[in-house]
C-alpha cells in the first residue's frame, strides 16, 4: 500500500481556548520498533485534551504535540518486532498523542482489536477511559464484588465507563452528577443511587450506608475531605483529577485512625509495559463482556476532525453525557 507523504492534523497553536485548535498539514508518522500506523477512522475526545490545549497538561517529551489520546481504525504499516497483529486488521488504541489526525503511530502492544458487535466510532472511545478505569478502579484500587463504589462525575466519559464496569463486576455502584438527567442517565447505567451534588450532600448518602469501600475522584479541591468522611473504615479513594485543584487542607488522623487508603495515578506518562500491562488485562477480562454487550461506551455526539474546537467547547460546556467524537475519514 502507498501511503502519502502528508496528512490533515489539528495542532495546538497557542495555550488558549477551543479557538486555538487549527487544521493543518503534517508528515504521516513513521512507525518504529514495536509500533504500528494507523489509519484513523474515528478519534475520541477527552478531557486530558482540553487541558492540553489549554496549557495545562503538557505532553510528555517523547509524544507527539498533537492532542488525541485514542481512536480506532485500519493498521496500514507495522514497525520491526510486531507480532500478533497485521497490516489491514481493525484497531481501537491508546494513543501517546497524535490522534487529531489522519494518521497516528502507536506500541502495538496498546492496539485492542474492534469488540465484536461495536462500530469504529464506538470502538474509538473506548481506550482511554477503559485504560484510566480499570487501571485505577480495579488494578489499583482493588474493586470487588460486593463493595460500595462511589464515582464522581458519573455521567462524564471516565463516569459512564466505571459506573458499567462496577455494576458487571458485582459492585453496589453510587454515582455524583450536576443535574436530574445526568443522574437518570447514571441510574440507567447500573448505578443503585444516582446523587445529585447540587441538591444532595453524598457525604450524608455514603455514610447513611456504611461508607464506601472506593472512591473514584476527578473533582479534588473541598472534595477531598469530604471523601475521607464518606469512605467506610479501611476504605480506599483514588485520585485520577483534580477539577476543583490540588491543594487543600486535610486532618490525616482520620486516614490513621479508620486505616484509609489514598492513592491515584496518570495514565500516559506511565510506561509502555505498564499500559501494555492494562491493555492485556482489559483484552482478557473487559474485551468479552463489551462483545457480549453487557458494557458499551455511551456515545454523546460526533464532529468532523475540522471542528475540534466544537467538540471541545462541547465538553467544556459539561453539557454532555458520556463521550465525544471526532470523525476522521
Ligand atoms: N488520571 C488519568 O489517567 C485520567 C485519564 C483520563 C481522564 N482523566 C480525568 O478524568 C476526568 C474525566 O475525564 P473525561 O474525559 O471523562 O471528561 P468529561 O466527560 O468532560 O467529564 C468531566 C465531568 O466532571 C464534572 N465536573 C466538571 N467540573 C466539575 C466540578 N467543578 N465539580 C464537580 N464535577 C465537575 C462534569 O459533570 P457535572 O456536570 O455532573 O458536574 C463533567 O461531566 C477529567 O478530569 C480528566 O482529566 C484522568
Amino acid at each position: 500500500m502507498t501511503l502519502p507523504a502528508t496528512m490533515r492534523a489539528v495542532e495546538i497553536t497557542e495555550a488558549g481556548g477551543p479557538d486555538v485548535l487549527r487544521t493543518t498539514e503534517r508528515p504521516v508518522p513513521q512507525p518504529g520498533a514495536g509500533e504500528i500506523l494507523i489509519r484513523l477512522a474515528y478519534a475520541g475526545v477527552n478531557r486530558p485534551d482540553a487541558l492540553q490545549r489549554a496549557g495545562l497538561y503538557a505532553p510528555p517529551s517523547w509524544a507527539s504535540d498533537l492532542p488525541g489520546l485514542e481512536g480506532a481504525g485500519e493498521v496500514v504499516a507495522i514497525g520491526p518486532d510486531v507480532s500478533g497483529i497485521a497490516v489491514g486488521d481493525q484497531v481501537c488504541a491508546l494513543l501517546p498523542g497524535g490522534g487529531y489526525a489522519d494518521y497516528v503511530v502507536t506500541p502495538a502492544a496498546h492496539a485492542l482489536p474492534v469488540p465484536e458487535g461495536l462500530s469504529l466510532k464506538e470502538a474509538a472511545c473506548l481506550p482511554e477511559t477503559f485504560f484510566t478505569v480499570w487501571s485505577n478502579a480495579f488494578m489499583r484500587g482493588g474493586l470487588v464484588s460486593g463493595e460500595r463504589f462511589l464515582v464522581h462525575g458519573g455521567s462524564s466519559g471516565i463516569g459512564t465507563t466505571a459506573i458499567q464496569l462496577a455494576a458487571v463486576f458485582g459492585a453496589r455502584v453510587f454515582a455524583t452528577a450536576g443535574s436530574p438527567e445526568k443522574c437518570a442517565a447514571c441510574a440507567a447505567l447500573g448505578a443503585e443511587r444516582a446523587i445529585n451534588y447540587r441538591e444532595e450532600d453524598f457525604v450524608e448518602v455514603l455514610r447513611g450506608e456504611g461508607g464506601a469501600n472506593l472512591i473514584l475522584d476527578m473533582v479534588g479541591g473541598d472534595y477531598l475531605p469530604k471523601n475521607v468522611k464518606a469512605l467506610a473504615d479501611e476504605g480506599r479513594l483514588v485520585q485520577i483529577a483534580f477539577l476543583k485543584g490540588p491543594k487543600v487542607e486535610l486532618n490525616f488522623a482520620q486516614v490513621m485512625m479508620r486505616r484509609l487508603t489514598i492513592t491515584g495515578s496518570t495514565l500516559r506518562p506511565q510506561s509502555d509495559l505498564a499500559k501494555a500491562r492494562i491493555a492485556e488485562d482489559l483484552r482478557q477480562k473487559v474485551w468479552p463482556l463489551i462483545a457480549a454487550g453487557r458494557v458499551r461506551p455511551v456515545m454523546d455526539s460526533e464532529f468532523p476532525l475540522e471542528d475540534a474546537a466544537a467538540a471541545h467547547a462541547r465538553m467544556e460546556s459539561s453539557a454532555h453525557v458520556g463521550k465525544i467524537v471526532l470523525k476522521v475519514a
